[in-house]
């Protein structure tokens, strides 16, 4: 019996999957169904003091790729504290509080975070991280409030500071959670230095979806009229956060991560850990997909323990990472891809790349003409629709 059960920063987890702060945890049904569905701990909908640039969310999801957020509902601490106190209540889920303070007012993030955990949060997490306050704006050049979201996070110095401010105010773990717009092993170092207990990676980038080019650059989607810059998450993402959580692990070994960011099934999870993750968040995934999808994940990840002969998380955890070195540093091994014809239909696709002049179709048939100019680059080989092309060692 393989056990996934995970001690996070002081918090027992039975599995260590926790729903990531959105409107995926702004009500308490919300929540329940949480738990229903199997997630061991929520982020709740973050919350502020005074809420700045209150704004209605939208999404635009393209069907193939991208999945942008580019504004959305924030919490004010009343309803945050009642949700926390609620989901305590009535669930068995461990709660963690999203939260952001008001900017360089360190006395403002630590009253915040008092009030929180007097609601009865079990974790704080703090987001030095949106994309989609602060860093717009100073972008823009709009008047804003002082430092926010992941313009903060961006400043190894300040958020330093900030989880220094609210880890002495209270007596609950304080998460840090990062941006991928910055150094995050400097800024994760720093908040660790402060007194963090764990970190999350990442939040959304920041990004634009494709446009509308025949109407005048318009937005492209149907429920906006202009748009903002946008929080960028799901799938497409995905790369981006396996290389913050292994740079954060490679800069602190032993230290809480939870990881994130376009994780959608039970094999990214995996992966995910063994680039370092101590747990896991999901966003994206139930917005596109629902919790149907997510409630499979406990039972693919167990399988493929028990099949792989891992026994706790902590046996593949962090697995990866001797295998990430500097370019100059890597091992190759000198490959030529060999067709096999029966699964070939002649389709081409790898004769086409514009960087390799070594594969020719010949009468429909995929040929290594150049073989002496192949080198391993193996984009045929990933290319290939029909899986009919293999890399094999050179033995001559
Ligand atoms: C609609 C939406 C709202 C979000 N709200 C918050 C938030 O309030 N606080 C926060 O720290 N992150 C927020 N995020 C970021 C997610 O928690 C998560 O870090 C990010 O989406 C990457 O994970 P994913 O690819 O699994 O979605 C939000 C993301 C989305 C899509």
């Amino acid at each position: 019996m393989v056990d996934i059960a995970v001690d996070f920063a002081g918090l027992r987890l039975k599995n260590p999957f926790i729903i990531a702060s959105s409107e995926l945890t702004n009500t308490l049904d919300k929540v329940k169904t949480a738990e229903e569905r199997g997630a061991s701990a929520v982020s709740t909908k973050l919350a502020f003091l005074h809420v700045p640039f209150p704004a209605r969310p939208y999404h635009i999801v393209e069907r193939h790729g991208g999945f942008y957020s580019p504004s959305g509902e924030r919490l004010d601490v009343e309803r945050a504290q009642r949700l926390i106190q609620e989901s305590k209540e009535q669930t068995e889920l461990a709660v963690i509080a999203n939260m952001m303070g008001p900017g360089e007012d360190l006395e403002g993030w630590a009253t915040l975070g008092r009030m929180l955990e007097e609601a009865g949060a079990d974790m704080l997490e703090l987001n030095m991280s949106c994309p989609n306050v602060g860093l717009m704006a100073k972008q823009l050049g709009v008047e804003a409030p002082p430092e926010l979201g992941a313009f903060l996070g961006q400043n190894p110095q300040l958020a330093g500071e900030v989880a220094r401010a609210v880890s002495a105010a209270v007596s609950i773990p304080v998460m840090a959670k990062m941006t991928p717009e910055a150094n995050t092993r400097l800024v994760a170092a720093a908040c660790a230095a402060g007194g963090a207990a764990a970190v999350a990676a990442i939040n959304c980038p920041q990004s634009l979806p494709g446009l509308d080019i025949y109407n005048g650059g318009r937005p492209l989607y149907p429920t906006v009229r202009n748009q903002s810059f946008a929080g960028l998450c799901g799938p497409w993402i995905r790369p981006l956060a396996y290389r913050h959580v292994a740079q954060i692990r490679q800069a602190l070994p032993d230290f809480p991560i939870a990881g994130g960011g376009g994780l959608m099934n039970w094999r990214h999870v995996v992966e995910m850990i063994m680039y370092g993750a101590t747990s896991v968040t999901f966003c994206s995934l139930l917005y596109l997909k629902g919790y149907t999808s997510f409630s499979k994940i406990e039972g693919g990840l167990r399988k493929f323990m028990e099949e792989a002969g891992y026994e706790s998380l902590a046996d593949f955890r962090g697995l990866a990472l001797p295998y990430i070195v500097t370019p100059d540093q890597v091992d190759y091994v000198t490959k030529l891809p060999a067709f096999d014809l029966e699964k070939c239909n002649g389709c081409g696709m790898c004769a086409a790349p514009g960087h390799c002049e070594c594969i020719e179709m010949i009468d429909a048939v995929p040929v290594l003409v150049k073989p002496e100019e192949c080198y391993s680059c193996a984009v045929c080989y990933f290319l290939c629709p029909r899986d009919a092309i293999a890399m094999e060692e050179v033995t001559a």
